[in-house]
């Protein structure tokens, strides 16, 4: 039995749809089971990070725990640090958590540090674990589905920095691998797309997916504030977003590993599959 926390996000929500089509046993973990669809293979079960006694139930009988940790977050490390309580007490044997690009560099600003705890405390055991650190997801731009949609330019919050984009669905199918076996143990995979990509980069090629012009635009600093603001971010964690920005801006994300690959035995899909593949979200 795996445990998806984050069922209904990013990508826990497509670990649930390989979990299911692989017909491994899985429970899919929200806040509101009543407003979650998942298949009927999937069972849910209600927890929240923020009242940890409802994580008892969730992680009764798991094998396998994929970590997800709340965007946005007050206290990331104590939603990572509940969870595992409740893991470790119930005998979980394997967890897989779901980390951030460059966690732990004090060049990124506060933004580094969210998964530092978790990691911490899986490296600490006793459960088996690996951690996935990706890079940006491809799926970020859907945040401006609705500017390209109306044709108005794509805000460039990164000022042309590159990123070895990546698809989440590469990320999930790693993450898969890894909640199945104990080949990963121990292993830290940070994880990449196939190239790197600025903003500017995406938005041509999703352009070339949709037949027309689809323009972004550099923005100022107060405009990247107004932006992270409008995200719902505290307002004492936007100065420390802003520097994970800047971060990106200088050039120190533009990376790209052999990682995806190395685990999947196939390169990560490119930006462009994954621009075909939701192009009706921008049409
Ligand atoms: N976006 C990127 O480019 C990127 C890159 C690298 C790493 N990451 C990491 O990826 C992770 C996911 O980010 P995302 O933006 O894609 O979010 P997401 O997974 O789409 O959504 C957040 C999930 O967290 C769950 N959640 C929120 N508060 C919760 C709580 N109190 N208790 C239990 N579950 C809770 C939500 O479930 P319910 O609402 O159903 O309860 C939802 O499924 C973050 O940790 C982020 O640091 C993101």
């Amino acid at each position: 039995m795996i445990l998806i926390t984050g069922a209904t996000g990013t990508i826990g929500s497509e670990v649930v749809r390989l979990l299911a089509a692989r017909g491994v046993p899985h429970r899919a973990l929200t806040r509101d089971p009543a407003r979650a669809r998942f298949g009927p293979g999937t069972e849910v079960v209600r927890g929240d990070y923020d009242d940890p006694s409802s994580l008892n139930a969730a992680v009764t009988g798991v094998d396998a725990v994929f970590m997800v940790t709340a965007p946005r977050a007050a206290s990331p490390g104590a939603h990572d640090l509940a969870l595992l309580a409740a893991a470790r007490a119930a005998g979980v044997r394997r967890a897989v958590k779901l980390s951030a690009i460059g966690t732990g560099d004090p060049g990124i600003g506060p933004g580094g540090a969210w998964h530092v705890p978790g990691e911490q405390a899986l490296r600490d055991g006793p459960l088996r674990w690996t951690v996935l650190r990706p890079s940006m997801f491809a799926s970020n731009l859907l945040w401006w589905a609705g500017d390209i949609r109306a044709g108005r330019p794509v805000p460039d919050q990164y000022g042309g920095g590159a990123q070895g984009v990546i698809d989440p669905s590469d990320i999930a199918a790693v993450a898969v691998e890894a909640l199945l076996t104990d080949d990963h143990h121990g292993r830290t995979y940070t994880l990449t797309g196939p190239e790197t990509l600025a903003l500017s980069d995406m938005t041509t090629l999703l352009g070339k997916v949709l037949g027309r012009d689809v323009p972004s635009v550099d923005v100022t600093e107060a405009e990247s504030r107004a932006f992270v603001r409008s995200l719902g971010i505290p307002e004492e964690a936007v100065d420390g977003v802003l520097e994970g920005l800047a971060y990106v801006r200088a050039g120190h994300n533009a990376i790209v590993t052999d990682e995806v690959e190395r685990v999947l035995g196939r390169p990560p899909r490119t930006f462009a599959q994954w621009a075909t593949e939701h192009r009706a979200a921008f049409e």
